[in-house]
């Protein structure tokens, strides 16, 4: 049997260096926040717990993740003061059972990948290991731990040099600490209370449990990330732009690796979870947001936001739509310039053009709203007309009300239908009505004033006041 596993996730950081009033493990990456990518790659994992060690505005961290769905329990540790990293550490130290395995993240690492981990705890699990930690090679390691490693033939790890503690000459080591780290309870039950805070930065490191261990002459491994990015932190808002656009470019990598056609994939951007079939092919600057899935041989014009929406096949989205919480059936035609708000249905064949604004609202199959109209709170059929400028007045200004138009109507240009209204099965409703009653089935309703034409008027004239008139 193996040992049950404990994720401990460190974020009581403050974040100084990202001058906002988030704490910095609210900060998102992909509209999600850098604790929720470290929470959900952990769950991927099965442990037995995760432990989130959180600092000031502990109560807005925790809320800010209470509608995380992972099948794992959640316990979250306040570290009162934050002492370093080995401090942290025993925070959660009341909590891990004494034969677990345990693995140290942070809530400010957010790429970490499970592959990565999984890689770990298969070091870590071979004989006699006693910890076992994530290093990468940084062109750049200004900032980080250097490894140190001894001259004999096994390179092993020989000890951990904090930036802020290093000689000039360890300053050019380029294999840097990821701070991720794999051992078991019981090594941190030992060493922990025995560390101390006698360094530049008065701080408890985590980093001395593997100074301790090296002189006890245990087994320390180490497992090199290939590619840095997986444990790349966020502690300024450049890296936080940095790591931004590693992620864009994973998850479009992704789609295309599902079969999508990306046109310019730094210019693709996710922030939620999409599901595409093959030969979808999308333009530039698309932003997909939430829950997405798109069919085969659609196509996502340049310029379009899509949030929360389910596409068919063969839809044409055209240029610069907002699309939200909507489901689009099969052989659609939207846009260009449409907005769809939601809880819309637009159902097979449909048309929605330029300059129309869809809420709450039900397209029958094959209809068709192709230009600058507003339609509302409304149940429409099959084969419908709805005429250029056609509004929907759903809202007297303290209720909503519903619109129904029922199969093949036909509403001409300009009409305003005054909710609650029906209007029955191939009806007909005459330009530039405003209907307040429901009308009948298969018969042409009008309600307008008739045209009439007034002789002898006389158009205003600039700088002459006519007489007997309110002229202002
Ligand atoms: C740490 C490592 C360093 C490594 C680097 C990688 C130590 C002593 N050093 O240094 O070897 O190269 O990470 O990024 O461990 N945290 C708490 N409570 C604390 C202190 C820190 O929760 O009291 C959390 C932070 O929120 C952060 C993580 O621990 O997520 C790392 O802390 P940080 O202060 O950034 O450590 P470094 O000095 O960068
Ligand atoms: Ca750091």
């Amino acid at each position: 049997m193996t040992n049950p596993l404990h994720i401990i996730i460190l974020a009581a950081g403050k974040g100084v260096r990202m001058h906002s009033t988030l704490p910095k493990v609210l900060h998102k990456i992909g509209d999600k926040t850098l604790l929720a990518h470290v929470i959900e790659i952990s769950a991927t994992l099965q442990p037995e717990c995760i432990h989130v060690v959180y600092g000031e505005d502990g109560e807005l961290v925790k809320d800010s993740h209470r509608h995380l769905l992972v099948n794992t329990s959640i316990n979250w540790i306040e570290q009162k003061e934050r002492l370093g990293t080995g401090h942290a550490v025993q925070q959660a130290l009341p909590y891990l059972p004494d034969e677990a395995e345990v693995l140290v993240l942070y809530g400010d690492v957010p790429l970490i990948t499970s592959a990565l981990l999984q890689n770990l705890l298969a070091t870590s699990n071979t004989e006699n290991t006693a910890v076992t930690l994530i290093t990468t090679i940084l062109e750049n390691a200004a900032g980080y731990g250097r490894i140190i490693r001894n001259k004999n033939k096994d390179k092993n790890i020989s000890a951990i040099i904090e930036d802020k503690d290093a000689t000039p000459k360890q300053l050019k080591i380029t294999e840097i600490n990821s701070g991720i780290l794999c051992t078991t309870a019981k090594l941190l039950q030992q060493y922990l209370p025995q560390l101390q805070s006698k360094n530049k930065q008065g701080e408890y490191y985590l980093t001395d449990v593997i100074a301790f261990s090296i002189a006890d002459g245990l087994k320390v491994q180490s497992c090199v990330a290939t590619d840095c990015i997986d444990v790349l932190g966020v502690n300024n808002k450049e890296q936080l732009a940095q790591l931004e656009r590693h992620y864009q470019k994973r998850m479009v990598t992704q789609l295309m690796q599902q079969g999508a056609t990306v046109l310019d994939p730094a210019r693709l951007d996710v922030r939620g979870n999409v599901t595409v079939e093959q030969d979808v092919t999308f333009d530039v600057n698309v932003i997909l947001a939430g829950e997405i899935i798109i069919g085969s041989n659609t196509t996502v014009g340049a310029n379009c936001y899509l949030k929360n929406v389910v596409v068919g096949n063969n839809v044409d989205i055209r240029p610069y739509c907002v699309l939200e919480g909507v489901v689009i059936e099969n052989n659609c035609v939207v846009g260009p310039f449409t907005r769809i708000r939601p809880q819309s249905h637009i159902a097979s064949g449909a048309h929605v053009g330029n300059f129309v604004e869809i809420k709450n609202t039900y397209l029958g199959k094959d209809s068709k709203a192709n230009h600058l109209s507003y339609l509302g709170d409304s149940s429409i059929g099959e084969k419908v007309n709805i005429g250029a400028g056609t509004i929907t007045c759903n809202y007297d200004g303290a209720n909503k009300y519903h619109t129904t138009i029922e199969d093949g109507a036909f509403i001409g240009s300009g009409c305003e239908l005054i909710a609650p209204i029906k209007i029955g099965k191939n009806a007909t409703i005459g330009a530039g009505s405003t209907l307040n009653h429901d009308a009948p089935a298969e018969k042409l309703t009008v309600a307008r004033t008739p045209q009439v034409t007034i002789d002898n008027w006389q158009r205003p004239i600039k700088g002459q006041l006519k007489e007997n008139t309110d002229a202002k």
